[in-house]
Order: structure tokens, then sequence, then C-alpha cells
């Protein structure tokens, strides 16, 4: 199975399996990892927000318009934010890690 890691907010890295076809969003909530994600995966919201470590934003599916839409609204965007929700896991991201950004709006509201 592939495996994934998550860096909480305190820069602990926490490495989980990460089966095939779930989302990063759906992930991190099976792992006890602390994305939100208020909406569940309906583009509604940006609290699922992640930011994608080294190259692998790169090697992620682009963005839709709707994405980026909702990245616009999320707290602390950075170059390679994405939602959480939207990264699908393949075996091509065997390894992927990404990094929660310091708050959301949510949480902060
Ligand atoms: S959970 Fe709301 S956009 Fe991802």
């Amino acid at each position: 199975m592939p495996k994934m890691t998550f860096i909480e907010r305190d820069g602990t890295r926490k490495e989980v399996d990460a089966p095939l076809g779930l989302s990063v969003l759906e992930i991190a909530h099976k792992h006890g990892v602390d994305i939100e994600g208020a909406c569940e995966g309906s583009l509604a919201c940006s609290t699922c927000h992640v930011v994608v470590e080294g190259d692998w934003f790169g090697r992620l599916n682009k963005p839709t318009e709707d994405e980026e839409d909702m990245l616009d609204l999320a707290f602390d965007l950075q170059e390679t934010s994405r939602l959480g929700c939207q990264i699908i896991m393949t075996d091509k991201l065997d390894g992927l890690v990404v990094k929660l950004p310091s708050g959301t709006r949510n949480a902060l509201g």
C-alpha cells in the first residue's frame, strides 16, 4: 500500500498508510490528522487546504478552476497550495508529503 507523510503544524512528521483512491483529506481523517474538510470534499470550503512539499506539486493533476477559486479564499495560501479533498491517492503518489498550513479561515473565524 502507498504511504504518505503529513507535516503537522508543530513540525511533527507523520507517515501513514494511504489507500489507493482515497483523497488526502480522507487519509488525514482516517489517521487523526487535523484537517477540517468542512464540506466533505464538495469544493465548497477551503478548510482542507494543504501545502504540497518538494517536487510533489508538479506531479499532481492540475487543479480545476473550481479548486483554484476556492484556494483563493484559503488562509496562508502558498505557491504549492492545494485542496486536500482534490488530491486522490494513486501508485504514482506513493511517498507524497504535504504540510498543514498555519491555520484555516474557518478556524480563525
Ligand atoms: S473539504 Fe471543502 S473543499 Fe475540500
